[in-house]
């Protein structure tokens, strides 16, 4: 019985790949090569540091670990920027009535998320008391698909893997998921996530009980 949900938060709550992709546009423009919004797919769902090495690899540049860490601290400045001028609009539609729903049948919530960013965002959505247990990229040592972020969700919940669902837009996400034992919903379209237990390309008019009947 699923007594609690997981959620990602970039590509699942709110569109942040675009403030990321303008960042690390702007850094590699600074190095010299173009990065397009293809290129910044690769990046999704992975940490910061690994997805400077795979821009640095599109660019053909090597650096050492000392200008690696400048470099993502100032992307990591003007991606701050963009995401402190967010506001509540721009959650992606249906999350706050499916949260809302989710609370009205006391289904624990969590948050699962690769970013150090994750609660900064929450603060500037206003959706920070919507969960019961906040897991970022500040608190795990291993990246999806180490399922890390979502098994120290369900342990913060009380709660174990079986009993927990995931909503993942990223193919490592769902690995994540897969390899800790939960299932889980894909959102996005069916190319990368046809691991998932079920996909949706959104949360607008799903509810907590249809979702149930089709994992
Ligand atoms: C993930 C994003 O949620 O967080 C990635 O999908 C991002 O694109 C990663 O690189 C780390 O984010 P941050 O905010 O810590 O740089
Ligand atoms: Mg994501």
């Amino acid at each position: 019985m699923i007594k609690g949900c997981i959620f990602d938060l970039d590509g699942v709550i709110v569109d942040t790949a675009k403030y990321h992709y303008l960042a690390w546009k702007e850094l590699a423009e600074s190095l010299g090569f173009a990065f397009t919004e293809k290129d910044n797919e690769r990046l999704k769902g992975v940490s910061r540091m690994r997805s400077l090495d795979i821009l640095l690899e599109i660019g053909g540049k090597q650096l050492d670990d000392e200008t690696k860490l400048k470099f993502a601290e100032n992307k990591n400045k003007k991606y701050l920027e963009y995401i402190l001028k967010m506001t509540p609009d721009e959650i992606l539609p249906g999350i706050i009535n499916f949260l809302e729903d989710l609370r009205s049948k006391n289904i624990k919530i969590a948050l699962g998320s690769a970013s150090k960013n994750a609660m900064t965002i929450l603060n500037q959505l206003n959706l920070t008391n919507y969960f019961n247990a906040v897991i970022d990229g500040t608190k795990v040592s291993n990246a999806k698909p180490d399922p890390e972020v979502f098994l120290k969700g369900a342990e913060a919940l009380n709660l174990k893997p079986e009993e927990c669902l995931v909503f993942e837009d990223a193919e490592a996400g769902i690995e994540a998921a897969i390899n800790g034992g939960f299932k889980c919903v894909g959102i996005g379209s069916p190319e990368n996530l046809s691991k998932a237990n079920y996909i949706m390309s959104g949360f607008e008019d799903i509810t907590f009980d249809k979702i149930i009947e089709l994992i």
